[in-house]
């Protein structure tokens, strides 16, 4: 179906427009490099509302700027928000002051922590683990702090809060990423030690889900969904396994239901949801990872998905001017949550759908079988090509001691050439991933 916004309608000679995409980049090698080189290859002249859309793209830089300067850019990829503030301040300036559209929403990475996206999921039905926040063991110096405490911090058996989550728990922290801080405790003894050593690291207790029958990592580009099994056990190169269809449909339209639900919700636009299956059900424990591994070198065979999804999504974003979510919405997810006699199961499908039309799935696809239909080609050549081999060895070299190198390039290399075998285009639409409407 050609959606309406289509140019075949218009009579006048196309004028041309070029649409900037910026990349905003910290220790990324890999993923910047396929995506520039696929995209050069790939020179799209996109037809939209009178123009002829070519894509520019380059790195943005760090210097200083005058806050009535205009931008440049109508998308910018960001990889630094979450850490760099003079980066997530530029930003947050051009999309105030120059209608950028930037993924992923700084004030959202900035202001929802783990803490922010449990609550919320929680009180949507999620069966996220038990969890209690505990006040920290010390805190940072303040001229109000030795007041306050006395007369409002209140003595706390922390043994009585373990026992009534239950062992073994998780111990980590309310703001966690990079498995920073992060214990399995089996026992009260352990619990105190832990907590001893907390410091002033405000903590999550969380129910273990162990054993579990599964672990997924759901990748969410847009309306893009990828699951991937994981295991935290391995070795860092093989903690993304390579399993595929791991899943049956039910499970995988609820996850990605949970997916969407958490991303459009916060306004997350790349977000990696992680999932743990026990007794049939599915736990989301760790859901505010809006930088997530986006490197050969973790997601090896999955790689080419993650460039190709942030290709389709980021041209789709700068043609055709979509504008960003600057403000959480939450009032619908709330009045279905409120809706006391539907099932979970049911309230997961009508958030999803709100997610879904947020996200433009229809539309976006419609766009990627109009305008994009040479992009898995040419990114299937180009993953089988020197250039990526080498792109691999760059990202590799900057992580393995030297005599390690030649070794993990190729591992890597394999496991790419395994995706090229399993989706020539053509022959199979998993690269994608989507699920229908059920
Ligand atoms: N409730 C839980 N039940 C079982 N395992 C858990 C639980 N919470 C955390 N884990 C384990 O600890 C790991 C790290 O926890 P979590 O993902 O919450 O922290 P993180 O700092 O965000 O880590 P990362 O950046 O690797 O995602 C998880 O990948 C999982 O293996
Ligand atoms: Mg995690």
């Amino acid at each position: 179906m050609a959606h309406d916004d289509a140019d075949s309608t218009t009579t006048e000679a196309p004028t041309r427009a070029t649409r900037h995409i910026g990349l905003s980049l910290g220790a990324d090698i890999c993923w910047p490099k396929c995506y520039e080189q696929i995209l050069e290859i790939l020179d799209p002249v996109i037809p939209w509302k009178g123009h002829d859309i070519r894509l520019q793209v380059e790195r943005v830089t760090m210097e200083p700027y005058d806050l009535a300067q205009p931008c440049k850019y109508d998308v910018v990829l960001d990889r630094l928000t979450h850490w760099l503030p003079t980066t997530r301040e530029w930003l947050k300036k051009a999309i105030l002051m120059d209608e950028v559209y930037v993924l992923n929403n700084p004030w959202s990475i900035q202001s929802m922590e783990k803490h922010t996206t449990y609550a919320a999921m929680m009180h949507l039905g999620m069966p996220v683990p038990r969890t209690w926040m505990v006040p920290p063991k010390s805190y940072e110096d303040h001229p109000d702090l030795r007041r306050t405490l006395h007369n409002y911090a209140k003595l706390f058996d922390l043994g009585a809060v373990g026992e009534e989550i239950g062992y073994p728990l998780f111990m980590k922290p309310y703001d966690g990423g990079g498995w920073r801080g992060v214990s399995l405790i089996k026992n009260e003894k352990q619990l105190r030690q832990r907590y001893e050593e907390s410091g002033a690291q405000v903590m999550h207790l969380q129910e273990a889900i162990l054993p579990h029958e599964d672990f997924v990592r759901c990748l969410g580009i847009g309306p893009q969904t990828r699951l991937i099994r994981y295991d935290p056990n391995a070795p860092l190169h093989d903690r993304y396994t390579m399993a595929v269809d791991f899943v049956d449909d039910d499970e995988a339209r609820l996850l990605r239901d949970t997916t969407l639900t958490i991303n459009s919700f916060f306004a997350f636009e790349f977000n990696s949801c992680e999932a743990l299956k026990s007794e049939g059900v599915w736990h989301p424990i760790d859901f505010a990872n809006a930088c997530p591994d986006s490197q050969v070198t973790s997601l090896h065979y999955h790689f080419p998905w993650l460039v190709l999804a942030n290709l389709r999504w980021s041209i789709y974003c700068a043609v055709t001017e979509r504008p960003m979510q600057r403000t959480p919405d939450w009032k619908p997810f709330y009045e279905i949550a409120e809706q006391k006699d539907m099932p979970y199961e049911e309230k997961l499908r009508a958030y999803g759908a709100i997610a879904e039309k947020r996200f433009e799935t229809e539309r976006f696809q419609d766009f990627c079988d109009t305008h994009l239909k040479d992009l898995e080609e040419v990114a299937w050549e180009y993953f089988g090509s020197a250039p990526a081999r080498q792109a691999f060895r760059e990202k590799v070299q900057a992580l393995y001691p030297p005599h390690e190198v030649e070794q993990f390039t190729e591992l890597f290399w394999k496991r790419v050439q395994r995706w090229r075998q399993d989706n020539k285009p053509g022959v199979t639409t998993e690269t994608r991933q989507t699920v229908t409407e059920a």
